[in-house]
């Protein structure tokens, strides 16, 4: 038997930009998903999911049809099975045990994780050996046809391609991945809002769609090439267009240990993600507010938005206290239940030395 892991990631900033080919700039963080699996003598890939206590059976040579899977969670696996079938996987059989400490409908990218931790065993049991960015684009098409919902590369991955002590820059047009050391004094906290992402699918397609048209109606390949003048009077692409920058301001900013300037980065990116992008909900936007109000140094809506985390960046000394503040607060004013990570960026996925 062999384990694999994977972990979940938060996006310090640049959320919206990957599908639009622009910048991002995630960590993979220390919660994850791990599969245990054995080979299997037949044709059949069962998994078994200790979170969600389901299991699911699918064919190895990718033919069961993701979108029809019965429980919806075994759609991840049929779709894995069938992306890296489509990369010449053989029909080799698995047996696996799934289990994850990365929350379901957080925004911290649980299914991600367990994409890219079922590709890794589905991979060593068949002996495949897939390079990284195909690895993680075929994780990204498994999401797209177990779900429908058309996500850009960011999240598969930052899971795959996570450094310890580091957030990584993913320009998403030449897929160059720059791991950024974070400095030592800050810890990046993590505020589940209590409220789980609704009707994210169809959102996220709509404005992904809306992006796309603007960049066409430019003659642009994508956004990723647009001007601030450009969209000036397009709310939609003109966060994509703001928020490449601010990827960027802050990448900068943290190498040069410039704390200072990360606070109004992150203030800004969640006002146009609320006010252009209009992904925010009154409950993230109190728990953006509450943070900074504590002491963070900075704090926004992270994912795709429509509920689920808020992340931030406290020093060091202080987060724990700001996060309790903060937390009790929101409480207070919302009566919603927050759920607070501090969570350290973990190193990327990989399989678990036997001991
Ligand atoms: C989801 C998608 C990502 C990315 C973010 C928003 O997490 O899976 O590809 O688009 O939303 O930044």
């Amino acid at each position: 038997m062999k384990t694999f892991r994977a972990p979940g990631r938060v996006n310090l900033i640049g959320d919206h930009t990957d599908y639009n080919e622009g910048f991002v700039l995630p960590l993979a963080i220390d919660l994850e998903c791990s599969v245990q699996a054995t080979r299997r003598p037949d044709a059949v890939v069962h998994v078994t999911s200790l979170d969600v206590g389901l299991e699911v059976e699918v064919a190895a040579d990718g033919s069961t049809e993701p979108s029809e899977v019965e429980p919806a969670w075994g759609g991840y696996v049929a779709g894995v099975v069938r992306t890296l079938a489509d990369r010449g996987r053989s029909p080799v059989g698995l047996e696996a045990i799934v289990s994850s400490t990365v929350p379901l409908g957080a925004g911290l990218s649980s299914s991600a994780a367990l994409e890219v931790a079922l590709a890794l065993a589905l991979c060593d049991a068949a002996g495949l050996q897939l390079p990284t960015l195909e690895l993680a684009r075929a994780c990204q098409e498994a999401e797209l046809v177990a779900t429908g919902v058309p996500v850009g590369i960011m999240d598969q991955l930052a899971s795959l391609a996570g450094r310890r002590g580091h957030a990584l820059l993913i320009d998403c047009r030449s897929l160059a991945v720059e791991p950024i050391p974070l400095p030592a004094g800050l810890t990046v906290v993590i505020v589940h809002s209590g409220v789980s992402r609704t009707l994210v699918g169809s959102a996220y397609a709509e404005r992904r769609r809306t992006c796309e048209l603007v960049a066409a109606r430019l003659g642009l390949r994508t956004l990723r090439e647009a001007t601030a003048e450009q969209v000036a009077d397009e709310p939609r692409a003109r966060h994509v267009v703001s928020e490449n920058a601010r990827v960027l301001e802050a990448a900068r900013a943290l190498s040069a240990g410039a704390t200072d300037e990360l606070g109004p980065l992150l203030a800004a990116s969640h006002a146009s993600l609320r006010d252009d992008f209009e992904v925010s909900t009154p409950a993230l936007d109190a728990l953006v507010e509450e943070l900074v109000e504590a002491g963070a140094i900075g704090a926004r809506l992270t994912g795709a938005g429509f509920g689920g985390c808020v992340v931030g960046l406290a020093s060091r000394d202080k987060a724990e206290t700001i996060v309790e503040q903060a937390a009790g607060r929101y409480r207070t004013r919302t009566g919603r239940q927050p759920r607070a990570f501090l969570c350290g960026p973990a190193d990327g996925a990989g399989a678990v030395p036997e001991r």
